[in-house]
């Protein structure tokens, strides 16, 4: 049996949407873009929403739309978990900021909110708590860390879409920032996007992913009128290519009225799973939802108690169960942390991995799954 840790199905919605993109001749920003644009941040209770080529763009011009119009100097200061993709630390270093990492929660695996205010000095500009896994942060306790301090939030929820803390949406700070890209919640290829609250920001952020062209005088949705350029070619930041086009955006938009059933099965193969896995509990930690979390499950987090991981990966992965490290990131050559100052973080890298649990996976694979890894402890124990 193979399992593996993403999905994509071409589905007659999509082909139809892609079809009639094609047939429109237009490929560059257009009405699919609003519309998915739109309806995401709606769904996510958002005013705003900006399309991006990445989850990782989006993190960049999120925190340098705040770095320009908060007037933040270059060396200022970003808190970061010490667990999450190299992508968060390196979207706070292409804004020439600095980094500063925060060790996360043994059981949710995110930022622990009870050491943020050791890290904050007199240059803390931001926090971006990251959704790990499909499960967001404590946003409650976050924000409010933040409005106390005049901080800002970016949320990076590249890998969770549709999950709530107390019934409060991911996406919803200063700028949450989400990735489309292959093995995602939604699939688009690549692609990323954007949500506020905020119409400054939103302007912004828009202008930044279009080399910093200048939109502030154009009334909403003229901005991309195919006269414009010709009109006007003036740019008031040091902006990107960030740009997506119209097919990406007709892929998400045809996935949109499934996302919710789509994560529902996610959530219901993993709750299969952590009760197959739990004859193992003093072997591996499954994951543990926080009561006033919802999760959305983008990948299902295993981490052993003791011992490192690469026997059991090796295990997974001969039995034809594609296997993932749990993004290490304090231990990378690229960086200068020091792993033993982040010890949770650290117990992940050694120890933690994921597999699948998406959509296109049945109760036999969780099976299958918790039959491999039982066959593993009862052959090394
Ligand atoms: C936590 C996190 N942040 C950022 C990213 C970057 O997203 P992208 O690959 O779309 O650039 C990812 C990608 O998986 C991620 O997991």
């Amino acid at each position: 049996m193979q399992v593996t840790l993403g999905t994509f199905e071409a589905t007659g919605k999509i082909w139809q949407r892609v079809y009639s993109v094609l047939d429109s001749g237009r490929l560059t920003y257009g009405p699919v873009s609003r519309e998915f644009e739109q309806r995401f941040a709606a769904m996510h209770g958002c005013n705003y929403g900006v399309l991006t080529n990445s989850g990782t763009s989006s993190l960049v011009v999120a925190i340098q739309a705040l770095k320009e119009l908060h007037g933040w100097a270059d060396g200022d200061e970003v808190i970061v978990p010490a667990l999450t993709f190299v992508a968060t630390v390196n979207a706070v270093l292409h804004n020439r900021l600095t980094p500063v990492l925060v060790d996360v929660d043994p059981s949710t695996y995110n930022i622990d909110t009870t050491k943020i205010v050791a890290a904050i000095t007199d240059k803390t500009r931001c926090i971006v708590p990251v959704h790990l896994f499909g499960q967001p942060a404590n946003l409650w306790r976050i924000t409010a860390i933040a409005r106390d301090r005049d901080l800002l939030v970016v949320e990076d929820s590249c890998e969770t879409m549709l999950a709530t803390w107390n019934g409060c949406s991911v996406g919803q700070s200063d700028i949450g920032c989400f990735s489309t890209y292959a093995a995602h919640l939604l699939v688009t290829g690549v692609g990323g996007i954007c949500t506020t609250q905020n119409e400054d920001y939103s302007k912004r952020l828009r202008s930044l992913v279009n080399h910093g062209i200048d939109l502030t005088e154009l009334p909403n949705g003229e901005e991309y009128d195919p006269t414009f350029l010709a009109r006007k070619f003036r740019f008031t930041s040091i902006g990107h290519s960030f740009r997506i086009t119209e097919i990406e955006a007709a892929i998400g938009l045809a996935q949109l009225d499934d996302l919710p059933d789509m994560i529902a099965k996610r959530q219901q193969n993993a709750s299969t799973l952590t009760q197959l896995l739990q004859p193992m509990a003093e072997k591996l930690q499954a994951p543990a939802i926080h009561p006033q979390a919802t999760h959305s499950f983008m990948m299902y987090p295993i981490v052993l108690r003791n011992g490192s991981k690469w026997p059991v990966m090796q295990h997974l992965q001969d039995a034809g169960i594609e296997v993932r490290e749990m993004v290490p990131l304090t231990n990378q050559p690229c960086y200068n942390f020091n792993e033993n100052d982040y010890p949770v973080a650290k117990w992940v890298n050694e120890s933690g991995f994921y597999v699948g649990c998406h959509q296109g996976l049945s109760v036999d694979h969780m099976r299958y799954i918790a039959g491999v890894l039982c066959d593993y402890f009862d052959t090394t124990t």
